[in-house]
């Protein structure tokens, strides 16, 4: 008989069946022995009678959580099994044994990380891994029908882009690189060939704070369009937000489901208008609304990020924030010299930053004197000011935290679960 996966075999409901996988839980007995099996669609669990298995009951005795089997059976309804069938196995396959599976509930986060490697086996991680999955998977459906170009980048780059403060100096035989803290510098350069591209790729921040929402690694998901002015770039974040939610909501209840979240509310979200409002309105609403009061030249802070956020249900677009703390390629706005024409996107509730982006400055003088001031060379940048000599034109674009978004919409407590293995100041193992 063929194999086949747990949920087919929970879909065929009735008569034999063939499957294979891992022990999620176990239990015995003098005459039963109980297992569930874990594959990578579902669980289900399995009853092994010993006067079927006298010749083996002694190995199948001492199958310990994760040992990996082979099993042949029959299926059939059973309201008391977890996922509410059991199989009732006539032949059994040992094919791994796992003795003391360091895993379990009593172990701290610190534990877990180091043992993260086999934490990734848990219902919860397996469920935000497919979430992930899909997510990118929708991703990249959506730029494909935009018509859009994938274009792929250096990981070590000459430069910082994104603040020497948070760069990672990696040694380049003879002289000095640095990671990838954004691929827009050279999504910039693309779009004088190919107009519309999009990529998705590790990216690089040495983050010199414990947070729950930074990573040192991370995987921006950024965006360049040629002629396209602020208005239209925000308009399109949105978009692609909404069609990727759109389609983890429909696909992957049961996943939001393991990990106590309502899929509905993802795809309710997804329909609803998103606000943009201008970074003045922001502080004008935490001022009004939460008492607190910022000055006009200040980025908003975690806690002021979480408190305008209060007061919206779904993602907010902030635009124009003050010019002088932004990065060097954002633009003074013509109109009002002290704002940039920029944009964040934040998530609902959590106050979450998942996207920032910008239209992109066309000036190189006020570009060379803004990289002067953060310690750079202005020459070493020479190749992005070119960018600027031959055939300019405005362009606009943006990256999305991957994890950010994951970290939102799957409810997590720190961005650590929304990648397989998080690299942050403390940890880079396993
Ligand atoms: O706002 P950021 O720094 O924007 C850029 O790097 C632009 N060059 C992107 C572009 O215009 N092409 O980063 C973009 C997003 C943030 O909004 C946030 O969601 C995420 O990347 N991000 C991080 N996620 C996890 N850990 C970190 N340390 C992050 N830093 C930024
Ligand atoms: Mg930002």
């Amino acid at each position: 008989m063929k194999f086949i996966s747990i949920a087919e075999a929970i879909k065929k409901a009735s008569g034999k069946v063939v499957v294979r996988g891992w022990i999620h839980r176990e239990r015995g007995s003098n005459e039963f022995k109980f297992i569930i099996l874990r594959d990578s669609s579902d669980i289900i669990q399995c009853v092994l009678k010993k006067e079927k298995f006298s010749d083996k009951w002694s190995d199948i005795d001492k199958l310990q959580i994760e040992s990996s089997l082979e099993i042949e059976g029959t299926i059939k309804k059973d309201k008391r099994a977890p996922t509410g069938y059991e199989i009732e196995a006539d032949k059994i396959n040992i094919i791994g044994f796992s003795k003391d599976f360091p895993i379990n509930k009593s172990l701290n986060e610190e534990l877990l990380g180091d043992r993260r490697h086999l934490w990734l086996r848990s219902r919860k991680m397996t469920a935000i891994m497919k979430i992930r999955s899909r997510y990118v998977q929708a991703r990249e459906q959506f730029f494909r029908e935009q018509g859009f170009y994938r274009f792929d980048t250096p990981v070590l780059q000459p430069t910082q882009s994104e603040g020497g403060s948070t760069v990672f100096e990696v040694k380049y035989y003879d002289s000095k690189a640095y990671l990838a803290q954004t691929w827009q510098l050279y999504g910039e350069a693309a779009i004088f060939a190919l107009e519309k591209v999009y990529n998705m790729g590790p990216t690089f921040r040495a983050e010199k704070s414990k947070t729950s929402r930074h990573l040192s690694e991370f995987w921006m998901a950024e965006t360049e369009v040629a002629w396209w002015k602020l208005d239209e770039i925000t308009e399109f974040a949105k978009k692609e937000i909404k069609y990727c939610l759109e389609k983890v909501g429909e696909d992957c209840a049961e996943e939001f489901k393991i990990l106590g979240q309502d899929a509905k509310n993802i795809l309710k979200i997804a329909k609803k208008k998103w606000p943009t409002i201008k970074y003045r309105d922001a502080l004008k609403i935490l001022q009004d609304k939460e008492g607190i009061k910022i000055p006009f030249g200040k980025d908003l802070r975690t806690i002021e990020e979480q408190k305008l956020m209060k007061h919206f249900d779904t993602p907010v677009v902030v635009t124009h924030y003050p010019k002088e703390v932004m990065a060097f390629y954002k633009p003074r706005d013509s109109k009002n010299k002290d704002e940039a024409l920029c944009f964040d996107m934040l998530a609902p509730e959590c106050g979450l930053e998942i996207v920032g982006g910008s239209e992109r400055s066309l000036n190189i003088k006020e570009m060379s004197e803004s990289l002067k001031k953060d310690g750079e060379n202005p020459e070493d940048y020479s190749f992005y000011f070119d960018l600027r000599k031959y055939g300019s034109v405005p362009h606009s674009g943006y990256g999305v935290g991957i994890e950010r978004v994951l970290q939102w919409i799957c409810g997590l407590e720190t961005i650590k679960d929304a990648i397989a293995f998080p690299r942050t100041m403390t940890r880079f193992k396993p």
